[in-house]
């Protein structure tokens, strides 16, 4: 399977972009091919209906990631109770022609224990999408993001039950992408 992951903040060092490093890596050893498109390191033009900004490289890149993806991952900070603008404005470079048929993850954090708002609004999207949202989605909240507060590339020690709960959580994700892709 090919995934595709959008990281949907525009901060440097953000807890929902370390969540989407740690779940590209959880997938990557599963077997599946995976891309991170990381919206902080390539920003997006604000969409226009009359394509005012053009089509840059960055959004050409989505989109062709998105057609070639097989299945798909959102990860969003929560922000006043919704999703972050530049994720939004991501899925509006986007359409049905890049969801539909496809399962979608939905992962969010926020500072309160759980981001419910946003991932509630991710799935409204996708289902407008016509995308496949998972059945289970993702959430990082107040202290459970101190271990994505850096990079790590062995120690999950101190990540305890969390860390246990998204392998499990992107492994049934997967299982739900081939059957339906399969
Ligand atoms: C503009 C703004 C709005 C926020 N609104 C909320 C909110 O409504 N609920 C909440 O729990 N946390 C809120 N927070 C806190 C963020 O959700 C929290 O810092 C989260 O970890 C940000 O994700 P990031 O580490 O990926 O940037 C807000 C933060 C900012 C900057």
């Amino acid at each position: 399977m090919n995934i595709m992951i959008i990281a949907g903040s525009n901060h440097k060092a953000a807890t929902s972009t370390r969540l989407a490093e740690y779940v590209r890596d959880v997938i990557a050893a599963e077997g599946h091919q995976v891309t991170l498109f990381d919206l902080y390191r390539k920003p997006l033009p604000f969409y226009s209906p009359d394509g005012e900004y053009g089509s840059t490289e960055a959004i050409k890149e989505l989109q062709q990631g998105m057609h070639a993806a097989d299945a798909v991952i959102l990860a969003t900070p929560e922000y006043h109770s919704g999703i972050s603008g530049v994720l939004k404005n991501a899925l509006d470079h986007l359409g049905q022609d890049h969801f539909r048929g496809k399962a979608v993850l939905s992962m969010s954090s926020a500072g309160g224990s759980v981001g419910v708002s946003s991932l509630t609004q991710l799935q409204t999207i996708v289902r407008n999408l016509h995308g496949i949202n998972s059945p289970e989605w993702i959430s990082i909240g107040g202290a459970q993001r101190n271990w994505f507060s850096e990079p790590h590339t062995d120690n999950e020690g101190a990540g305890g039950e969390i860390l246990e709960r998204i392998k499990r959580v992107t492994r049934s994700f997967l299982d739900l992408a081939v059957r339906v892709r399969g």
